[in-house]
């Protein structure tokens, strides 16, 4: 069976342009993929810590050595690597923050990446065959010719970040200029609406 793996990071619930963009690539992937199962990762929903010292002394010490604290310190990793693994494909929905993820992003990919599970000893990525949408909401227009282009970190970086861990098929579905439904110049779903194409697209490609 298919599997997508949602990753969802907006605290701003329904007023989110993020999950509203995510709303409408499900609903396509769903018609595309029908029997698909769908596995719901709610960052704003997960108790995520950043890297501590007890975390990175459980990463550097092999497995078969791991003390209950130790395995207790990764389990939430473990997980989080699991379900990257499990799915055929991944939509990572987010804001730009300060030109780059929001930290809860960050550290949802600080906790995927994992020598031995999503990248090997030799520095190449283990999470092959898999293919990634990216759906980005951003107050700002980043996309080819904007005079701001250059500012574009955050999708440079999830670019760089999924390739390192073997992912390469990766599409980016760049919802710009969202501060125009905050500001009441655009409607959520006239916004959202004309990014349709691009979200079918990035949902249907590839079959079931
Ligand atoms: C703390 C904060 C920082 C932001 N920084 C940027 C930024 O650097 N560049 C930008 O284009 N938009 C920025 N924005 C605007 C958001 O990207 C925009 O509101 C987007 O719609 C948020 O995604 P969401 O609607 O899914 O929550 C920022 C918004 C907030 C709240």
């Amino acid at each position: 069976m298919t599997q997508l793996l949602v990753v969802e990071t907006s605290p701003r619930g329904d007023a989110s342009i993020s999950r509203n963009m995510t709303r409408r690539f499900v609903a396509q992937w769903q018609a595309a993929h029908p029997g698909g199962r769908i596995v719901n990762r709610d960052l704003v929903e997960t108790n995520l810590a950043f890297v501590t010292a007890p975390w990175l002394q459980a990463y550097f010490t092999p497995p078969e050595q791991h003390s209950s604290a130790m395995k207790e310190a990764l389990a939430l990793s473990d997980e989080l690597i699991a379900e990257v693994l499990a799915a055929d494909q991944i939509v990572i929905a987010t804001p730009v923050y300060n030109y780059n993820v929001p930290a809860l992003l960050k550290a949802w990919v600080d906790h995927i990446v994992r020598k031995g599970m999503t990248l090997g000893f030799d520095g190449k990525g283990l999470v092959t065959g898999k293919k990634a949408t990216v759906l980005l909401a951003s107050g700002g227009i980043y996309t080819e010719g904007s005079p701001i282009r250059d500012r574009d970190i955050a999708t440079q970086y999830l670019k760089l970040i999924l390739g390192v861990i073997g992912i390469t098929d990766v599409t980016i579905v760049a919802g710009g200029g969202a501060k125009a439904v905050d500001l009441g110049e655009a409607t959520m779903d006239g916004f959202v609406g004309n990014l349709d194409p691009d979200l079918k697209q990035a949902a249907t490609a590839g079959g079931s």
